[in-house]
């Protein structure tokens, strides 16, 4: 099973958080603590700064909550405490984990189908006929892609739809910040509840069920994961990696966490990676009203550049 791609936290991440707490003084032992006013505007200037994610002044529990869990794993005795750890070291290996635990990775098959009618209706015959220009090969890029189940519903589309087009190829780029999710997508595999929005024809074609202590799962054909590639990147890092312009970028249900200054700026962003005349995806809850950009609208949630 493929999971080399992915760029893992540093391994020592949970040992520097250990190393950093030998140094607290503890003065609290309840980890049902408040946050308190000043170590929730912590949390929220060092998320903002890395992530740009804007948590804003109503997200103290859900932040709480999700606390939670890095104190259990840190095995800290308290928010204070665990605040303190990041503040001595803001720039640890926990923050990786904290940066796991805020963000929502909330995701499904297929979701807002109607970009995937767009894809398969407009995009891909154009590309095909040569209108996107002579490169024989489609470039995609998913750019907060969570657990894969965006970045595998593209590749099911492409796959079908170059079955017939053998003279052209794809090639399908996922990234995300975050890299539990990168590690879940990377492997590939989903509880059968997940896969229902998968017609069925599909899910034989491209899924492999699982038997005997996998019963009740379904792993990504080895076929269909080998083209899709997996790796951590911050949407925020002064640069990409990439190296060739993307024809489509699938940017869903990430911009809603920032604020507009941050929109303007990511949209700004993934224009110079696109080629002219690319695609770009956001979701559906999501507009670039008031918000500067070089983009033509061509349908909701669905923008192009100019050529
Ligand atoms: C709600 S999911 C969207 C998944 C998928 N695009 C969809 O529409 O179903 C948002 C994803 O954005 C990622 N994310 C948040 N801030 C990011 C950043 N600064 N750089 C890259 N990914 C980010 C999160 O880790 C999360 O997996």
């Amino acid at each position: 099973m493929k999971l080399s791609s992915t760029k893992k936290a540093p391994a020592s991440a949970s040992n520097d958080f250990a190393k950093l707490k030998r140094n607290i003084v503890h003065t609290s032992t309840r980890a049902e603590e408040k946050l308190s006013d000043r170590d929730y505007e912590f949390i929220r200037k060092l998320i903002y700064e890395e992530t740009r994610i804007n948590l804003g002044d109503r997200k103290r529990e859900l932040v709480t909550a999700r606390l939670g869990k890095r104190l259990r794993a840190t095995n800290c005795p308290s928010l204070k405490d665990y605040c303190k750890g990041l503040k001595m070291n803001p720039k640890s290996g926990e923050l990786y984990h904290l940066i796991d635990a805020i963000s929502t990775n909330h995701t499904f098959f297929f979701r807002e189908i109607n970009h995937f009618k767009f894809l398969n209706n407009h995009i891909l015959p154009e590309f095909a006929n040569g209108t996107m220009g002579p490169s024989k090969q489609l470039k995609v890029w998913s750019c907060a892609c969570s657990t894969g189940e965006e970045p595998y519903s593209v590749a099911i589309t492409l796959s079908e739809f170059f079955s017939n087009h053998q003279d052209k190829s794809w090639r399908l780029e996922c990234s995300d910040i975050s890299t539990r999710v990168l590690d879940f997508a990377s492997k590939g595999i989903y509880e059968k509840d997940k896969i229902t929005q998968v017609p069925p024809d599909w899910q034989k074609r491209y899924f492999q069920k699982g038997e005997k202590s996998m019963e009740g799962y379904f792993r990504v054909h080895p076929n269909l994961q080998k083209m899709v590639n997996f790796q951590r990147l911050n949407l925020f890092s002064a640069s990409y990696p990439w190296t060739r312009k993307f024809n489509i970028i699938f940017c869903r249900n990430v911009m809603i966490y920032f604020d507009r200054e941050t929109q303007e700026d990511l949209v700004g962003r993934l224009s110079r990676h696109l080629e002219p005349g690319g695609y770009l995806m956001i979701g559906h809850a999501e507009s670039l009203a008031g918000v500067k950009h070089p983009y033509e609208t061509m349908k909701p949630a669905i923008y192009r550049l100019p050529k």
